[in-house]
């Protein structure tokens, strides 16, 4: 791909994708389907692919689905995609054969119905379908659902199949945050596209990058706001790019920022609020943060990016945000349409225990680039393929403690199926020996996380040079997968199985 065309900035509306009707109660369907979208209003409807709702146009991305704490749902995946042997997108690999899965990331549901990829569980080939059962036992939180299929999972993400499941529960229901159409969800990816609008994506690089930023499936959308509070939940849907987002006045402008606040992470809401100037956003999570316009009528406000392309070994905020420094904008207008009773509380949920650590088993796992640009994972010991066997077995119910070394020369967001999950910290490592564990006394002190990231979570930047730690009970039997969440690492068998079981340890 060569550089985007680029279209003017900030001059789209963002969009919320549609809210899905179940079509029976507690079951909803989506078909998997190629569509048409256009991503600029200066540009054409370009091929692009979706989840389609019953009697719903096909949407790039599929529509929102909502799910409450106590009410199962099921969820009905329809492969309408083009038969095997059909190329969809000239960047369709030749062995994709257009089969599909649809994972609910974050969800505590069983494997069977986690839409893994092969050999874990058969993939749905175009005409087929595959019923998926969410028991939605767990908190309120931001989850979100995309293609899984084994090797051809990023560019599928890519093309649209990607949408938002929040979750909600009671303790939710009763937070004063603002909520209806002052609670908005913004998917950010990063694309390329070829001179007449069309998708470009490239498999010459180990990883992909875009140079346009796109929220919603809009390339720089402008959201119009009012002057009052909102919450936002901001996913990150990219290959590989990490987003340090802040807010910077549009047009040079020295006004106070509005305050941004982080009340939620990927698994549930924290504890307490977390006020924030910037937050790092790394593939596949996603945090919850009440921005407040209040007192900032007509201003306008970009979304900024300052984090490089790929987050690297001695990386410092990157004010060129790796060609992507804006993501959107927020239009504050004149008045507001009705009072703002919203209030951020100073305690946020109880619930939010950090779970018990006493009896916890200590695992320790690694990645490390066994060729230049192919990080692998493994267990203490050793490297290991996808299709290797199984190392890393959870008892059923057991807390583990994963210390995670990173030895790569790269970021990677690690990623858990089926297990909410608390940062415990980090530590820098100045030299690994040649079994890849840390030099004794090269170890740094302990770093407890930012009080924003230490709240549930599934998913967790492991930089390098570092051991991440993060600690979880394993409440979900049965086979999943562990994986990191740059798409294209997954793709390339950086993920591992996760066998939960009853074995004891
Ligand atoms: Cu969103 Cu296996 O991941
Ligand atoms: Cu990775």
């Amino acid at each position: 791909c060569g550089p985007s065309p680029v279209p003017a900035f900030f001059t789209d509306e963002a969009r919320q994708p549609p809210v899905a009707a179940p079509d029976a109660p507690g079951h909803y369907t989506l078909t998997a389907r190629v569509g048409r979208h256009s991503f600029h209003s200066e540009w054409p409807a370009v091929p692009t692919l979706g989840y389609q709702a019953p009697g719903a146009p096909v949407q790039y991305l599929g529509p929102t689905i909502v799910t409450e704490r106590g009410k199962p749902i099921d969820v009905t995946v329809v492969n309408g995609l083009p038969e095997a042997g059909t190329p969809i997108f000239p960047f369709d690999q030749p062995d994709d054969d257009n089969t599909i899965t649809a994972h609910r990331h974050g969800g505590l549901q069983a494997p069977e119905s986690d839409g893994l990829p092969v050999p874990l569980q058969p993939e749905v080939p175009p005409g087929g379908s595959q019923t998926n059962h969410y028991p939605n036992d767990q908190a309120a939180a931001p989850l979100w659902y995309h293609d899984h299929v084994h090797h051809h999972t990023s560019y599928h993400v890519y093309e649209g199949l990607a949408g938002f499941i929040p979750h909600t529960d009671e303790i939710e229901a009763a937070l004063p945050l603002p909520k209806g159409e002052f609670a908005q969800r913004f998917l950010l990816q990063d694309k390329k596209f070829n001179a007449d609008g069309t998708l470009c994506y490239s498999h010459a690089d180990p990883v992909f990058v875009g140079d346009l930023p796109v929220v919603n499936g809009t390339v720089a959308p402008k959201l119009s706001v009012e002057p009052r509070r909102y919450t936002f939940t901001l996913l990150n849907a990219s290959d590989t790019r990490s987003y340090r987002i802040g807010l910077r006045q549009a047009g040079g402008g020295s006004a106070d920022r509005p305050s941004m606040t982080v009340v939620g992470s990927d698994s549930g809401y924290l504890p307490r609020p977390v006020p924030v100037d910037e937050l790092l956003i790394a593939p596949a999570e996603r945090y919850v943060v009440v921005v407040d316009f209040t007192g900032h009528e007509a201003q306008n406000w970009v979304l900024t990016n300052g984090a490089p392309s790929l987050l690297a070994a001695m990386d410092e905020v990157d004010p060129g945000g790796g060609g992507i420094p804006q993501l959107m904008r927020f239009d504050v207008g004149t008045t507001t349409s009705s009072p703002d009773r919203s209030t951020i509380p100073p305690v946020l949920t109880d619930a939010a225990e950090r779970p018990l650590l006493a009896g916890a088993r200590l695992r320790t796992v690694q990645t490390a680039e066994e060729m230049a640009g192919h990080p692998m994972l493994g267990d203490r010991d050793r490297l290991l393929d996808y299709h290797d066997p199984v190392s890393e077995t959870p008892q059923l119910n057991s807390t583990e403690i994963w210390a995670m070394r990173n030895r790569s020369p790269n970021s990677h967001p690690i990623h858990l199926h089926s297990v909410e999950l608390r940062l415990i910290g980090r530590w820098r490592v100045g030299r690994w020996d040649a079994d890849g564990k840390p030099v004794p006394g090269t170890i740094g002190p302990f770093e407890p996380p930012a009080a924003h990231e230490s709240g549930p979570k599934d998913t967790f930047v492991s930089p390098p040079d570092q051991i991440t730690a993060w600690a979880g009970r394993f409440a979900v039997a049965g086979t999943a997968v562990w994986h990191c969440h740059i798409l294209s690492h997954e793709d390339a068998a950086m993920m591992r199985p996760l066998a939960v079981g009853d074995d004891p340890q």
